[in-house]
């Protein structure tokens, strides 16, 4: 997967170090070719000579000790590719400012190789105000950043602020060198849009918004332009210009005007069909008696995306619960390229899960049905079927 590839790993201080050991077993077992560059307090946590073992190299440690001249510049013009895993706070602080006060942070500076940034640290510091301002910089400069996950913490906490395991890291890396889609100007819907009843209330849906970041995330870091719309959360990641919006009229309205220079539209969100007709301007109350709440239809998306001339690319999404033929037929009736049929009802997929188990349906009828994957692993594939069929053009 990464035969050849020249991948700078840095290895900044925290528990999580000791990952970093088997993260650069799996980057050379990938064919990698890799080199070590160590901060002084990451060697608290890991043996160098653990490292130069298993990559064959003695990691760079200082400026100062090196038979190079200048180990951060030749190691950063080295690099294919950098990786910092594990990165904590303090090393994720000085690459958003700049400061080149240690060996792996001027390599950093010194590269025009893309850069992957595997947060680790505790959920307070993950969420303090700082560190995400300085990871959305990082993002915002064309870092890719992945994770932090979610699970136990050192000192046996538990919370979300994990280093993403080394396989993921590996992808991560792998799509980082990967440009597929560059140029590629994509517009992704996500997240279960609100429609209100009053000012408290609304009528929603379970989405969670994972799938259509997945797929944004994914496109964005093959090379792709990313216009996400989104009810829901959203990444801060380079490449992924978000627009927020709460309703089915404001998601038609920004994926109907971001369509017209669109190559690409996955339509991952879960978008109410009704909405009620007259929302109240104030707050109803139980005093007031039972109200009546009527509904019209919301406008549909993605049959406003397929009725144009010419229109991009079109991949629908369906949530079924018990049998996929509803995707099928909306397969053959929507005027779709793709039709992506989901199980929410089958454990581990459709809502709020990491996970999901996908049917791909094609106008014709035809299927490919893939495993219960990652969410991650599942825009990958569908990027590949895409990318795969508009080269067939
Ligand atoms: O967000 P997560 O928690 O990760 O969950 C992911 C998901 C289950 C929401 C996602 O995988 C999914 O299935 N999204 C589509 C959900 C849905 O609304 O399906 P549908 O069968 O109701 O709609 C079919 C298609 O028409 C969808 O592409 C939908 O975006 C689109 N649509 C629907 C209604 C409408 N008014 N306009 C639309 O464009």
């Amino acid at each position: 997967m990464l035969s050849g590839r020249r991948v700078v790993l840095g290895v900044s201080g925290g528990v999580a170090a000791y990952k970093a050991a088997y993260l650069a077993r799996r980057l050379v077992e990938a064919g990698a070719d890799v080199r070590c560059v160590m901060s002084e307090s990451a060697t608290q946590f890991l043996g160098a000579q653990t490292l130069a073992a298993i990559t064959g190299e003695f990691p760079v440690l200082s400026f100062w000790d090196e038979a190079d001249v200048s180990p951060h510049t030749a190691l950063g013009q080295w690099a294919d590719v950098m990786v910092v895993a594990p990165a904590t706070a303090s090393t994720i602080a000085k690459l958003a400012s700049g400061t080149s006060d240690n060996v792996l942070i001027a390599t950093a500076l010194a590269t025009e190789a893309p850069i992957v940034v595997a947060p680790a640290m505790h959920t307070e510091m993950w969420e303090n105000a700082a560190t995400q301002r300085n990871i959305a910089i990082l993002a915002a400069d064309g870092a890719h950043v992945v994770g932090p996950a979610a699970g136990a913490l050192a000192g046996g906490d538990h919370g979300t602020g994990r280093m993403v395991e080394p396989d993921e890291i590996v992808a991560a890396i792998a799509g980082a060198l990967q440009a597929d889609l560059a140029g590629w100007r994509v517009v992704v819907t996500a997240g279960g849009t609100r429609e209100p009843i009053d000012p408290v209330r609304y009528i929603g849906n379970r989405s969670s918004g994972r799938m259509g970041n997945a797929i944004a995330v994914a496109a964005a870091r093959r090379g792709a332009h990313v216009v996400l719309i989104t009810a829901a959360a959203a990444p801060a990641v380079a490449g992924v210009e978000v627009i927020p919006v709460e309703t089915a009229q404001e998601m038609a309205d920004a994926a109907w005007s971001r369509c017209d220079d669109a190559d690409v539209a996955v339509m991952a969100a879960a978008v109410a069909d009704f909405r009620p007709l007259l929302p109240s301007d104030e707050k109803l109350r139980r005093g007031e008696g039972m109200p009546e709440i009527t509904l019209e239809p919301t406008p549909d998306i993605l049959a406003g995306i397929a009725s144009r001339s010419p229109r991009p690319y079109l991949v629908g999404f369906a949530a079924e619960s018990g049998s996929l033929e509803g995707a099928r037929r909306k397969a053959t009736t929507k005027g779709v390229d793709l039709l992506v049929g989901n199980d929410v009802a089958s454990p581990g997929s459709g809502f709020g899960t990491d996970t999901n188990q996908v049917t791909v349906y094609r106008p014709d009828g035809s299927a490919v049905e893939w495993p219960l994957l990652s969410k991650t692993e599942v825009a990958d594939r569908l990027w590949d079927l895409i990318r795969d069929d508009r080269q067939g053009d």
